[in-house]
């Protein structure tokens, strides 16, 4: 069996990371990977190969482009043509990037089997660009990996039941399995203690385009940061609106650093004593990490969190005040799955295919 994976954003080189290492267990499996070079940044992008131990890809098509339309519509391209030349039985696919788009597009075209990680989950506000890739690649999508069980009652609501396995999340997988090799350093280089420093992440285009809401978010972190420490690795897309909307002076406070590698973050997050974030995966590997996150979103696809008080969704206002309150939830193991989604996903392609 041929699989063609396609990654391009941060988040998909570690999902692709593990389903990598479980592919490599078997010989008759033979595995192309493209990147589409939608993250090409060395820190949002090779690292992530260097540390998480996978080969380089074998194809990078250097796309990026500030327009989603552009970026997909060649994108949409190049995998056509690596397609028609790879003949692969199967696309795999990640998450909701553009990047996923593209190749859920490519292939459906040229009428080969996607496979798609991370199906079924749902959100609003549903004209963000992820929420519109994920529901047009799950609609094309043969074979559709589910996280977690609330997925597959989403998929069930739109009339899709059949090609539908709850495998569990591969980021869990990774995340046990690279847990030894979490990485501390930055604890040092920081000066940071234990419980006393918050991690936050921000690089959602409904938080960051608009000049007010950028403006008042880093207002609340601010006042955050006045009584704990607040460490802000910051994303490429989020460091140009802050510069550009001249809001420089409101992160003087908040230790802002590059972008980190998977295994730092991770290293730091064990440490933290929470997490504020607009991140997908990152508000779940919060909880993997046994600690809660305020999500900066109107709406979850890890509602398993929120509901469980584990972790709190916040609009721009609240901020301060729901990070600041001492939140007693029950914590629950295991909802994403018993770290054997990759294992799962590549022997289900294994017998279909
Ligand atoms: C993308 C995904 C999002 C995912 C996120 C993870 C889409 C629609 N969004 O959002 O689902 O959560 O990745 O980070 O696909 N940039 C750099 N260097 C880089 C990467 C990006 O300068 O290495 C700049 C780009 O030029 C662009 C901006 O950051 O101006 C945004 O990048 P883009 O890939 O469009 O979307 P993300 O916000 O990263």
């Amino acid at each position: 069996m041929k699989i063609l994976s396609i990654v391009g954003a941060r988040p998909q080189f570690v999902k692709e990371a593990i389903i990598q290492s479980e592919i490599n267990k078997f010989d008759d499996i033979k595995e192309v990977v493209v990147h589409t070079g939608q993250h090409y940044d060395d820190n949002m992008s090779g690292v992530f190969f260097d540390v998480l131990d996978m080969r380089k890809p074998d194809y990078n098509l250097g796309i990026s482009a500030s327009k989603h339309g552009e970026m997909t519509g060649k994108m949409i391209i190049r995998l056509e043509e690596i397609m028609l030349q790879e003949k692969p039985d199967v696309v795999l696919l990640y998450g909701d990037t553009n990047s996923t788009l593209a190749g859920a597009i490519a292939a459906s075209k040229l009428k080969i089997d996607i496979a798609h990680v991370e199906a079924g989950l749902r959100q609003e506000p549903k004209d963000m660009p992820e929420e519109i890739n994920r529901i047009l690649t799950d609609r094309i999508s043969q074979y559709l990996f589910v996280p977690s069980n609330l997925g597959v009652e989403n998929l069930k609501g739109e009339g899709i039941t059949e090609g539908v396995f709850f495998t569990g999340d591969v980021m869990y997988d990774i995340f046990l399995k690279m847990k030894p090799s979490f990485d501390y350093v930055l604890m040092e280089k920081l000066h940071l203690k234990e419980n006393q420093f918050i991690i936050m992440t921000l690089h959602r285009d409904f938080n960051v385009d608009i000049p007010e809401k950028l403006e008042k978010i880093l207002k609340e972190v601010n006042r955050i940061s006045k009584e704990i420490k607040v460490v802000m690795p910051i994303h490429p897309r989020t460091q140009k609106r802050i510069n550009e909307f001249g809001l420089s002076h409101l992160i003087t406070d908040i230790t802002v650093i590059e972008p980190i590698d998977y295994l730092q973050l991770m290293g730091l997050t064990q440490n933290c004593y929470k997490v504020i974030t607009d991140s997908g995966g990152y508000q779940k590997e919060a909880y993997f990490s046994g600690k809660q996150a305020v999500v900066i979103m109107p709406d979850t696809g890890w509602r398993e969190l929120t509901d469980l008080g584990l972790n709190t969704l916040s609009d721009e206002n609240n901020i301060y005040q729901n990070v600041m309150k001492a939140k007693k939830a029950e914590y629950i193991k295991d909802i994403y799955g018993d770290g054997k989604a990759a294992e799962k996903i590549v022997s289900i392609l294994r017998i279909y295919k």
